[in-house]
C-alpha cells in the first residue's frame, strides 16, 4: 500500500521541525491576541462554490467532492476562509462582546492539483481571519504576522507583494476596461486565458504562461481605476507598512486565485535558489460575509503554506531550535529490574525530565550505544545492588564521571547539576 499521490507522511526530524514551528505560531498568535478557531475538514459543497467562486481554478478543477450516505454534496475544504466565515455567521459572532473578531486556524486543506515541488493535494495552512473592521491598519497588522513569523524563523530574501483590487465600483470599471483592451488580443493568449476572458478576466493578469507577453505588459492597470475611497484605503495600508518598517513592492499583477477579494491583496514570496516561492497569500474580502448570508461585515486574512515554508527553511539551511537530546537514559541490568526502570523513568518524567529506558533487553555495551544515539546527557544504571539499597549509578555521558546517588536525591541531583562539558556549553 502506498500513500495517495500528492500526500506525505510526517515523522522524524521533519516532525520535530513542524512541531517547533507550530509552537512559535501559537505563541505569536497569543501575543497578537487572536483566538484559535477550528472548523470541519468537510463542508457542504455549496459553501465553496458560493464563497471561493465557480470560476476559480480551485472550485472548477481542484475540489475533492463526494456524496455522503444521504446523497448530500460534500467537499473537503480547499482553503480555510470560507469555513471560518460560515462559522462566524452561523454562530452570530457579529454580536460578540469583543469586536473585531480575530481568529487563527491551522489544519489540512485539499486541492486536486498536479503534485510538484511545494504543491500537494493535502497540505497544511496556518491562517488568520479578522471580521468587523475596515481599518487599513488592520490590513497592515495582518501582513505583519507572516513577515514577523518569517523573521523569527530566520528567513531572509522575503518580499511582500501588494496590490489593491479596490471596492466593487472600481473593480467593475477595471474589469470592463481590461476586457475592452484584451478583446482584440484574446486569440493570441493561452487556452486558459481565453477561457478566463468571460468568466474572470483579472485572472489573466497572473497567468504563468502569458506573464511575459507584451499584451499583458501593456494592459491597463488597476491603480488608474481605483475610486477615492479605494485609493485612500490602499495608500493608508502602505503608510502603515512603512511605519512598521515592512518593505513591500506594489505589484499590479497580484490578483489572487480566489474570487472573494476586495481592496488589499498580497502575497509574501521567498526568493531563493528554488526560485520564487509563494509562501503566503491573503487580502481583504469585504463582501464575502454578506454573500454567504451574514450581515454587511468586512473581513481580512491570509494563509501560509506550511510545506513551502519548511522547504524554504531547508533550502536556506536554516536550523530550528530543536531539542535532539534527552536528559537521561535508564539501563536496567536484568529483565527482573526492567519494571524498576519504567517506574523510575515515569517518576523522572513527571518531574520534568526527558527520559527513556531500554525496552529491548540489550547488553550493557549496546545500551551505551543506544544512549549515545539518543544523545542522552546522563545514563542511569540500575542493578540488583541499586534496587536493594535504593540508589542508582549515574554517569555523565559527556564527562564520563560516574557517581552513586540515593533515589530520594536523584531529582535534586539532576536539577542541580549543570553539565559544563564543551558539548553542553555549546548547547547553551
Ligand atoms: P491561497 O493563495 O490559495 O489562499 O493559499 C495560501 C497559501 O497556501 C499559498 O501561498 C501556498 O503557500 C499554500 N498552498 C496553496 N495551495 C497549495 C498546495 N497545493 N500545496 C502546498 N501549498 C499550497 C488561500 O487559501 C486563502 N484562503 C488565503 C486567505 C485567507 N485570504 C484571506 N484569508
Amino acid at each position: 500500500m502506498q500513500k495517495p499521490k500528492g500526500t506525505y507522511d510526517v515523522f522524524g526530524l521533519y516532525g520535530k521541525k513542524l512541531k517547533n514551528i507550530e509552537k512559535i505560531i501559537e505563541s505569536l498568535m497569543e501575543k497578537y491576541n487572536y483566538e484559535y478557531f477550528r472548523t470541519p475538514i468537510f463542508e457542504q459543497s455549496e459553501l465553496f462554490h458560493r464563497g471561493i467562486g465557480e470560476t476559480s481554478d480551485i472550485v472548477s478543477k481542484e475540489t475533492y467532492d463526494f456524496k455522503d450516505r444521504k446523497d448530500r454534496n460534500m467537499t473537503l475544504r480547499p482553503e480555510g476562509t470560507a469555513g471560518v466565515v460560515r462559522s462566524y455567521i452561523e454562530n452570530k459572532m457579529y454580536s460578540n462582546n469583543v469586536q473585531p473578531v480575530k481568529t487563527w486556524y491551522y489544519g489540512p486543506m485539499y486541492r486536486y492539483e498536479r503534485p510538484q515541488a511545494g504543491r500537494f493535494r493535502e497540505f497544511y495552512q496556518f491562517g488568520v481571519e479578522v471580521f468587523g473592521s475596515n481599518s487599513p491598519l488592520l490590513d497592515a497588522e495582518i501582513i505583519s504576522i507572516p513577515v514577523y513569523l518569517y523573521n523569527i524563523l530566520g528567513l531572509k530574501n522575503i518580499k511582500v507583494k501588494i496590490n489593491s483590487l479596490g471596492d466593487e465600483e472600481s473593480h467593475s470599471k477595471y474589469r470592463d476596461a481590461l476586457m475592452d483592451y484584451l478583446k482584440p488580443h484574446i486569440s493570441n493568449l493561452c487556452f486558459d486565458c481565453q477561457a478566463r476572458y468571460e468568466k474572470n478576466p483579472l485572472r489573466i493578469l497572473d497567468c504563468k504562461v502569458d506573464k511575459e507577453s507584451e499584451i499583458l505588459k501593456n494592459a491597463p492597470l488597476i491603480k488608474d481605476f481605483l475610486n477615492e475611497n479605494s485609493s485612500t484605503h490602499f495608500e493608508s495600508v502602505l503608510t502603515a507598512l512603512k511605519k512598521l518598517d515592512i518593505e513591500y513592492e506594489v505589484d499590479y499583477s497580484i490578483v489572487r486565485g480566489l474570487d472573494y477579494y476586495t481592496h488589499t491583496v498580497f502575497e509574501v514570496v521567498s526568493e531563493t535558489k528554488l526560485g520564487t516561492v509563494v509562501l503566503c497569500g491573503g487580502g481583504r474580502y469585504n463582501n464575502l460575509i454578506q454573500e454567504l448570508g451574514g450581515p454587511d461585515t468586512p473581513g481580512v486574512g491570509f494563509a501560509i503554506g506550511m510545506e513551502r515554508l519548511l522547504n524554504v527553511l531547508e533550502s536556506e539551511n536554516i536550523e530550528l531550535d530543536i531539542n535532539t537530546t534527552i536528559d537521561a537514559y535508564i539501563i536496567p541490568l536484568s529483565e527482573e529490574i526492567r519494571k524498576h526502570a519504567l517506574v523510575l523513568a515515569n517518576s523522572l518524567r513527571l518531574n520534568g525530565f526527558v527520559v527513556d529506558y531500554d525496552l529491548l533487553n540489550r547488553n550493557l555495551k549496546a545500551n551505551f550505544k543506544q544512549s549515545e544515539k539518543l544523545n542522552a546527557k546522563y545514563v542511569i544504571i540500575i542493578g540488583e545492588d541499586e534496587v536493594v539499597n535504593n540508589y542508582v549509578t549515574i554517569k555523565n555521558n559527556h564527562t564520563k564521571i560516574e557517581e552513586k546517588v540515593k533515589l530520594e536525591d536523584l531529582v535534586d541531583y539532576l536539577d542541580e547539576i549543570e553539565c559544563s562539558c564543551e558539548h553542553c556549553e555549546e548547547d547553551l
